[in-house]
């Protein structure tokens, strides 16, 4: 495996961070994942729309420019073997003596990437559906920045796995109502389906907006399937027809038991049926070449 760190390609073995990287004491840095599909990294472009409002959430400047980072990827993608990938771009802002406020001068970001092999689900997995747990969103209020801190993440999918299931859905609480409104899942975009409609919770600084969520919105629209973005209430999680996880590398994948419950009928449903073989021609078809 080879991986990229700091403007040299070099095995996994041989890259190494020093300890005081603020990413390491402080989680002070962003990351990005991009799926890879036939050598070709999929919706580059607005990855690397997003990457930049992550860098900017946290004032930190974009080390590269998009054309450096389009031929830093491709040479990754090239230099590892299989035509699915996915890539993961880490920037901290890099190496100084321990203080929370920012080094002053500014010291050189670190910039790691690296290339996985992309398994999304496999077909037991997509005739299944899988199980998930609701668990409250106790995260900070800065959930569209893609932050290397994940220790909230990290212990709602453990929250998650320790019940048998493969996801949290998380649930936070109007201030004023004290009524539950879903934001996301711990790694992933959640759809709710009712009566027909794809319902999408409305991208703002509770949840990523993923890059997934956005092709499935897409999708639903060009094929005409109803829709709406808005607020989710909590009930409308317990009480649907269907729930749908989406990201970069599960791609679209059906919640089928909801708190030991049965989701709708149990099984994967027509939404789901409808929307899963259009992403899949879809992302084979509007793949742009880095
Ligand atoms: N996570 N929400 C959260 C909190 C996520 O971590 C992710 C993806 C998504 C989906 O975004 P996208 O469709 O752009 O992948 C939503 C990635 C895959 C990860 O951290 O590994």
């Amino acid at each position: 495996m080879t991986v990229y760190l700091n403007g040299k390609f070099m095995p996994i073995a041989e890259a190494y961070v020093p300890v005081l990287d603020r990413g390491f004491i402080f989680g002070d840095g962003v990351y990005e994942v991009i799926p890879v599909y036939s050598k070709c990294a999929f919706r580059l472009d607005e990855h690397l729309q997003r990457l930049q409002h992550s860098l900017d959430g946290i004032r930190l400047a974009n080390p590269h420019s998009n054309a450096e980072w389009t031929q830093i990827l491709s040479e990754l993608i090239a230099r590892n073997a299989g035509e699915d990938q996915y890539l993961y771009l880490h920037i901290t802002r890099g190496v100084a003596r321990r203080d929370h406020a920012f080094p002053q001068p500014p010291v050189p970001a670190t910039v790691y990437a690296m290339s996985s092999p992309l398994l999304p689900p496999d077909n037991a997995l997509l005739a299944s559906g899988v199980a998930a747990v609701t668990a409250v969103d106790n995260r900070w209020l800065h959930c569209d920045i893609k932050a290397i801190s994940l220790l909230p993440n990290v212990l709602l999918r453990q929250q998650a796995v320790d019940a048998g299931c493969a996801e949290a859905i998380l649930l936070r609480h109007d201030p004023i109502t004290g009524s539950g409104f879903m934001t996301e899942g711990a790694a992933s975009n959640i759809f709710v389906v009712k009566n027909n409609t794809l319902l999408a919770p409305p991208k703002d600084n509770l949840m990523l907006p993923g890059i997934t969520y956005d092709v499935v919105l897409e999708l639903a629209r060009a094929a005409g399937i109803a829709h709406e973005v808005r607020k989710i209430t909590e009930a409308e999680v317990r009480n649907a027809d269907e729930l749908l996880l989406t990201s970069s590398t599960k791609e679209i994948l059906a919640i089928t038991t909801l708190d030991g419950k049965p989701v709708g009928r149990g099984k994967p449903g027509a939404m789901f049926a409808q929307l899963y073989p259009l992403y899949q021609k879809f992302k084979h078809e509007v793949m742009r070449k880095p």
